[in-house]
C-alpha cells in the first residue's frame, strides 16, 4: 500500500443540552423563519456549568483512542478559541483525562475557527515524518455571543478528535492546499471579554471573498477542477453560510466577491445540493463549533451518507476570522465505515435535553467567582468527563460518576457555590 497521510479516526461530542430556536425566535420576538431558513438553524448546543471545551473534547476523544494504544501518540494537540487558560495548553488535561503516556508532546492551536485545519496539516507533515506514530488532534468550542444579540442563534458548541496517520482508515489528505491570511476585524475576542466581538456581516463576506482566494490557489498548484469532487464541507457558523459559499463555487468563484445576496439561488430551505447535504445534518442541531465545525461537517457526511464514499473526493474549506483560510481535499478511504461511530453520535443527540429560554440564559450567565476559594460546580448531564470546580485557581477535571459524588467533600463547600443546584442557577454579573 502507498504510504499516505490522513485521518484514521474520528468522533464528536456536542452536550447534553439544548435549545430549540422556533422557541428562542418567539422569546426575541423574530420570525422563526429567519433562523430556521434565514440561517438554516433548528437548535443551538448549549454548555452546563459543569462542562467546558476540555471536557467537550475529552469525552469527543475517549471512545476513538480506546482504539489504539495509549502510548501510539507523540503529540495531543488541542485546538480552540474558548481556552481556558492563558498558559497552559487545554491539550495536558485532555491527555491526562484519557490517560495517555506521559512521553507526549502537547500544544494548543488558536486561530479563531482554522486552527484546527493548521493543526491537521502540521500533524500530516509530522506522521509523514514519523510514519509509525500518530498525532491526536482534538478540536473544542463553545461559540458565545451574547444574549439577544444578532450572532445569538448562531451559537453552539462541540468537539471533534482525529487520529492522524500513515495508515488512515478514514481519509486520505493528498491534495496541495490554498492557504490566505489578511489582517482584518471581523470577529475577535480581547482576553478580558467572555463573549466575541463580531461584525457578522463583514465575516460573511470575507469568508466568501477568502474562498475565492483559497479556492483559485488550489486549483494552481493541484490541477483539479470543481467536477473532480464529488463532496464538499465547508466552515460551518450556520449552514445557509455553507450553501451559499457552495452556490458561489458551483457557479464560478468569480461571482463570489460581488456580495452575498441571495440571487440566482435556489430558495432556502426547498434545495439543498446534495454535494454537501450530508455534512449539514450536525450542524444543524449543534450550533456553531468554531474550529470543531468543518470537522462535524465531515463526521455528519460520513455518519449520514447512504451513498458509499469510499473512493469518493471531498473538498474542504476551513475559515478562521481575523482572518485565515485554506482549501484542501482528500480521498475517503475503501472501507472507512467500519471506523465511525455513527450509532453514538445519533444517540448522543437523540438523547440531549431540551432546555427552556429562561434556563438557557440562566446557564448562559452563570459563573464561579474567580476569587481563589474552592467552588464545585453543580451536577448536570455531561459526556464521560466533568469540569468539577474550582480550587484556588486551579481546575479540577475527573471522571463524570467519580467527580459528581466525591467532590464536594473533597472541595469543600463555599456557602454561595453550594447554593447553585438543579434549576437554581445563581447568575454573576461580569
Ligand atoms: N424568513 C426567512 N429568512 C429570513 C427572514 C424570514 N422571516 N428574516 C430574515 N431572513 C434571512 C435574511 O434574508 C438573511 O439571509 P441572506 O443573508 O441570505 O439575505 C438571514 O436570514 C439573516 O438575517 P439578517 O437580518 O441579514 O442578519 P442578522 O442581522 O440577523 O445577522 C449574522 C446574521 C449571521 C450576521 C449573525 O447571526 C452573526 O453575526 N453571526 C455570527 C457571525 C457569523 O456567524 N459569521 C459568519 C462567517 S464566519
Amino acid at each position: 500500500m502507498a504510504m499516505a497521510a490522513g485521518i484514521d479516526g474520528i468522533s464528536f461530542y456536542s452536550s447534553q443540552y439544548f435549545v430549540d430556536l422556533r422557541k428562542l425566535a418567539d422569546a426575541r420576538g423574530v420570525d422563526p423563519a429567519k433562523y430556521a431558513e434565514g440561517l438554516g438553524q433548528l437548535s443551538m448546543g448549549v454548555v452546563p456549568p459543569d462542562e467546558d471545551v476540555i471536557t467537550l473534547g475529552a469525552s469527543a476523544a475517549a471512545p476513538l483512542v480506546s482504539r489504539y494504544q495509549a502510548d501510539e501518540f507523540d503529540i495531543v494537540m488541542f485546538a480552540t478559541e474558548s481556552g481556558v487558560d492563558e498558559s497552559k495548553a487545554g491539550a495536558i488535561y485532555i491527555r491526562h483525562l484519557l490517560g495517555l503516556s506521559r512521553e507526549c508532546r502537547v500544544v494548543e492551536l488558536k486561530q479563531a475557527c482554522y486552527s484546527s485545519t493548521v493543526g491537521l496539516q502540521l500533524a500530516l507533515s509530522y506522521v509523514r515524518a514519523h510514519p509509525n506514530r500518530k498525532v491526536l488532534l482534538v478540536a473544542s468550542d463553545i461559540a458565545r455571543y451574547g444574549l439577544g444579540t444578532p450572532g445569538e442563534p448562531t451559537q453552539g458548541c462541540g468537539a471533534v478528535a482525529m487520529v492522524v496517520s500513515m495508515q488512515p482508515r478514514v481519509l486520505v489528505v493528498d491534495s496541495p492546499s490554498g492557504y490566505y491570511t489578511e489582517d482584518v476585524m471581523d470577529f475577535w475576542r480581547p482576553c478580558y471579554s467572555n463573549e466575541a466581538f463580531v461584525d457578522g456581516k463583514f465575516s460573511a463576506k470575507l469568508y466568501l471573498a477568502t474562498l475565492e482566494h483559497t479556492w483559485n490557489a488550489y486549483v494552481r498548484k493541484s490541477g483539479l477542477k470543481f467536477e473532480d469532487h464529488d463532496r464538499f464541507c465547508y466552515h460551518l457558523p450556520f449552514s445557509r453560510m455553507a450553501e451559499k459559499a457552495h452556490a458561489r463555487l458551483a457557479a464560478g468563484v468569480g461571482s463570489i466577491v460581488n456580495g452575498a445576496n441571495r440571487s440566482g439561488e435556489d430558495p432556502p430551505g426547498l434545495s439543498v445540493d446534495p454535494r454537501i447535504a450530508d455534512g449539514l445534518i450536525y450542524n444543524r442541531v449543534t450550533g456553531n463549533s468554531y474550529s470543531a465545525s468543518l470537522y462535524l461537517g465531515l463526521t455528519s457526511l460520513l455518519d449520514n451518507s447512504r451513498e458509499d464514499l469510499g473512493g469518493k473526493r471531498i473538498g474542504f474549506f476551513s475559515y478562521g476570522s481575523g482572518c485565515s483560510a485554506e482549501f484542501y481535499s482528500g480521498t475517503v478511504s475503501t472501507g472507512y465505515r467500519s471506523q465511525l461511530f455513527v450509532e453514538e453520535h445519533h444517540q448522543h443527540l437523540q438523547r440531549r435535553t431540551e432546555l427552556s429560554v429562561i434556563d438557557y440564559e440562566k446557564m448562559f450567565q452563570f459563573r464561579l467567582p474567580t476569587d481563589g476559594g474552592n467552588y464545585p460546580t453543580p451536577n448536570y448531564r455531561t459526556g464521560r468527563f466533568r469540569f468539577a470546580g474550582l480550587v484556588n485557581h486551579k481546575r479540577i477535571y475527573g471522571e463524570a460518576e467519580a467527580t459528581a459524588a466525591r467532590v464536594s467533600p473533597h472541595v469543600g463547600i463555599n456557602g454561595a457555590a453550594a447554593a447553585i443546584s438543579g434549576q437554581e442557577l445563581r447568575t454573576h454579573d461580569r
